[in-house]
């Protein structure tokens, strides 16, 4: 009886100390994955040369004039909108985030 008992208190405590350990690993994470995202903002992106939008220029098409990829494209041009291309408007079309 006692035997018993003290084998499922030992499992009880062995269980708290498990969930208790995954607490603070998913804190962990989580803090590291909080840091990330606050960081990732703050990475400076530095545009090398810039282009003038000209009338018919579309977002695909300069990025394929200036041989870059669609991904590396929307990097330098962050928060771009390309249904709303204008004339005049600068694009950046070599660039670098740090
Ligand atoms: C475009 O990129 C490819 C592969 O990197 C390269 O072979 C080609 O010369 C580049 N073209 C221009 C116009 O820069
Ligand atoms: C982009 O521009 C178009 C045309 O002005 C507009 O309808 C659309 O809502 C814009 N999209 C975003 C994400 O701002």
């Amino acid at each position: 009886m006692a035997n018993s008992s003290n084998k499922i208190s030992f499992f009880l405590n062995f269980a708290l100390v498990l969930s208790l350990l995954l607490l603070l690993i998913t804190i962990a994470e989580g803090r590291s994955l909080f840091g990330c995202d606050l960081f990732k903002p703050s990475s400076t992106l530095s545009c090398d040369k810039v282009v003038g939008v000209k009338s018919d220029d579309t977002c695909f098409g300069l990025a394929k004039t200036f041989n870059l990829t669609e991904t590396v494209f929307d990097a330098i041009n962050p928060n771009l909108n390309c249904t709303a291309l204008f004339v005049g408007q600068w694009l950046c079309i070599d660039g670098s985030i740090n």
